[in-house]
């Protein structure tokens, strides 16, 4: 069997298949920043794995506390029963989230956690009197993951698009992307606040009293890392009050110190009703999300009857020990070296750096915030996508892993990065920007 045939058995999820098995990227081992392929060449990790790996690779606190986990009790039956670490967990994690966040639905990833959210919110309206709240906004440009509700509430066009039959009900706000206006922000773009508006517009348009809630990315990061323009997010938490529609924030990329505070939530100063995370709950080691509810909604499901299910949801693999024990491995880490604020510290420093590559061919935009960062890339002409993917390519044969979407290079490296990082990251996508062919 050739090599391309042995590739052939794992089929790749948002992967160009033949591509990559005719030119395989492969990563055997992890260390703190980097990467190692098998070959033995050492790869900077400029985007956290996948945005997950916030506090770096095979942290040892995390490593031990998975392998005592998997020796002592490989898995628990997650209904009508649980494990000591689920509980701990949970209490230590709504120990870190938004004031009004006191309740914790446990789910193995980010797709999982947003229609775990839609569904906890549509069964919320039914439970306490207003049943004709069926409707779901979402944006253009949002991701929220591939399952059904995600994808539908989702505005990425070629995710949708082989399915036809997506969740009915739902509409969506337009995307805050305005690079006639905000080309080279630094941090949050002044210009947009005025697109909340159209929220109010749509409410009206089906009847406020028919919307259940609205979902977004507080920083829409996998269509190209977009910022929320000033006072947006907050505009949009009115017009929700206002309405009596409950407002979901997606932070599966946001959450957990990305932007220099726990969650986006606490950097924009607001109080979603429901708040989505996956990702850096675990720093990446073990699969799994977290859907955090106010008191308000989970009060809504209490019985009357004490035998009674509360809600007719859940995964067998919901609060995983394994997971549990990665996630307090994780908080752990995360507490111990001040990570979920350290962003903050380097954000100055990450942004100076990143604009610094504004002179550059090709270069239309650069945006930032905390420790994300983009650069958007010119698109070649009638070939969509292609240089930016080149870019990518080549900073891997550079050794950086960088991560691009559409003509977009998205950039969220591990929160322990060094400065010296930073630099080598910047030194690298000048050199491979500047040698772009058209
Ligand atoms: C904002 C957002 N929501 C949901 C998801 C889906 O998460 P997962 O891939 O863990 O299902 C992602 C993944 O990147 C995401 O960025």
């Amino acid at each position: 069997m050739d090599n391309n045939n042995t590739l052939d058995a794992y089929w790749m999820g948002y992967t160009a298949n033949q591509h990559f098995k005719a030119h395989p990227r492969l990563l055997e081992k992890a260390k703190g920043m980097y990467y190692w392929t098998p070959e033995g060449r050492k790869i900077l990790d400029a985007t956290a794995g996948l945005w997950c790996v916030n506090a770096g690779h095979n942290r040892e606190k995390i490593v031990t506390a998975i392998q005592q986990q998997a020796a002592t009790l490989d898995f628990a039956p997650a209904f009508q029963m649980g494990h000591p670490k689920a509980f701990e967990l949970a209490k230590k994690l709504v120990a870190i989230t938004p004031e009004n966040l006191n309740h914790v639905f446990f789910t193995n990833s980010g797709s999982e956690s947003v229609d775990t959210a839609l569904k906890i919110a549509l069964a919320y309206h039914q439970l306490t009197g207003e049943g004709r709240r069926t409707r779901l906004i979402g944006r253009e440009r949002a991701y929220h993951g591939v399952n059904f509700g995600g994808m539908s509430v989702g505005g990425i066009a070629v995710n949708r698009k082989l399915f036809p039959n997506l969740l009915a009900q739902v509409d969506h706000l337009p995307h805050t992307h305005d690079l006639a206006r905000n080309q080279f922000s630094l941090g949050v773009p002044v210009y947009g606040v005025d697109k909340a508006e159209r929220l109010e517009q749509i409410l009206q348009l089906h009847d406020p009293s028919t919307v259940a809630a609205v979902i977004i990315e507080p920083i829409a990061g996998s269509t190209g890392v977009l910022i929320p323009p000033a006072g947006y997010l907050q505009r949009i938490r009115e017009i929700c009050d206002q309405y009596g529609v409950l407002l979901i924030f997606d932070e599966v990329i946001t959450g957990f110190g990305r932007l220099g505070k726990p969650f986006a939530a606490d950097c924009f100063n607001i109080s979603p009703d429901i708040m989505v995370t996956a990702k850096g709950l675990t720093n990446g080691a073990v699969p799994m999300g977290a859907v955090f509810v106010s008191d308000k909604i989970y009060s809504a499901f209490r019985q009357d009857d004490p035998m009674a299910i509360n809600f007719y949801h859940g995964y067998t693999y919901s609060a995983h020990p394994l997971a549990c024990a990665a996630a307090i491995g994780t908080l752990e880490t995360y507490q111990e070296e001040n990570l979920l604020y350290k962003a903050s510290e380097l954000a100055e420093y990450w942004q100076h750096a990143l604009h610094s590559l504004a002179d550059l061919p090709y270069v239309i935009d650069i945006r930032n915030l905390g420790l994300v960062g983009a650069i958007e890339l010119e698109p070649r002409k009638n070939e969509p996508n292609k240089r930016a993917f080149q870019v990518y390519l080549d900073m891997f044969e550079q050794g950086v892993l960088v991560r691009t979407t559409g003509d977009v290079i998205a950039l969220s490296p591990p929160l322990i990065i060094s400065k010296p990082e930073v630099d080598q990251i910047i030194i690298t996508l000048r050199q491979v920007l500047k040698q772009l062919s058209s």
